[in-house]
């Protein structure tokens, strides 16, 4: 039905984790798809002990066929939880290769019926094979750490005409800048901010533990509310506002020198 794209502009701020949180909290009257189209390669497959086989690679060889629900179904597997996932390609050189199916792959996930499909873009470059899939998602998550790099660097990509309509930013932290502060210098509401939770975060990474612990920590609490969030943007269109509306203020001085 939608695609949900996360991405970061630079770093590693969290986009695979909160990819997977997302996914795992999405709405449960809604059929959700997680796929990894990270073209630096698969990080699901290491941290969750998957098969390389089936996913992307073995989907996108096969695509001439024609990229229909069924063949999409047939090539995921289930991360621990539930969640189907369609594992990326292991290598950057596997992500080129793989060509026309980045074009056909946005369409066709677009289409899925009845299924939001969640999508882990990785990080966004002019040569990404990933912003075909872009032009196809109702909205595009850019996820970032509030530090003054972070900032930078979120800022640049901002200023870049992404192809979806609708791009929102999504930090990990409120340290050291405040949503409130990043929002002035990106001139642009933060849709959210997640809990900074290293804890959770490495059971979302694939570290054994108590699920009870996951479901009922910070990181869950606020990506559940985000998954809520986008699911009824995705519904409905266009957010008129941010989940947590920043309000004014002046941000420090050292991160307004981003804005210049
Ligand atoms: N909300 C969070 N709180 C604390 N740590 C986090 C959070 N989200 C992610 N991390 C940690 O940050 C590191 C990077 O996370 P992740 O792999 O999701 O980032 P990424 O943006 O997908 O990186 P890459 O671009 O390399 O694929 C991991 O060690 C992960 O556990
Ligand atoms: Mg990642």
């Amino acid at each position: 039905m939608s695609i949900v794209a996360f991405a970061s502009a630079k770093g590693s701020p969290g986009v695979t984790t909160t990819a997977v949180a997302v996914a795992g909290s999405w709405p449960a009257e809604r059929r959700v798809l997680l796929a990894e189209f990270d073209p630096a390669g698969s990080d699901l497959v290491p941290r969750f002990a998957l098969h390389r086989d089936p996913g992307v690679v073995e989907l996108g060889s096969g695509h001439r066929r024609g990229l229909t629900p069924e063949s999409i179904w047939a090539h995921t597997q289930t991360l621990p939880g539930g969640v189907p996932a369609l594992v990326g390609p292991t290598s950057p050189e596997q992500a080129l290769a793989l060509r026309e199916f980045w074009t056909a792959a946005g369409p066709a996930l677009a289409t899925l019926p009845d299924t939001d499909v969640i999508v882990d873009c990785g990080r966004l470059a002019p040569d990404s094979p990933v912003l075909d899939v872009l032009r196809h998602a109702a909205i595009v998550v850019l996820v970032a750490h509030p530090t003054f790099e972070g900032i930078s660097h979120l800022r640049a990509r901002l200023g870049r005409r992404l192809a979806a309509t609708c791009s929102v930013v999504v930090l990990v932290g409120d340290r050291p800048y405040s949503a409130t502060e990043v929002g002035d210098v990106i001139e642009a509401d933060v849709a959210a901010v997640l809990a900074d939770d290293p804890r959770a975060a490495a059971l979302l990474c694939g570290k054994a533990g108590n699920p009870g612990t996951l479901r009922r920590s910070a990181l869950m609490r606020t990506a559940g509310a985000l998954s809520h969030w986008l699911s009824a943007v995705v519904r409905t269109g266009p957010p008129a506002s941010a989940m947590t509306t920043a309000t004014t203020g002046s941000a420090p001085s050292r991160l307004q020198e981003v804005s210049r």
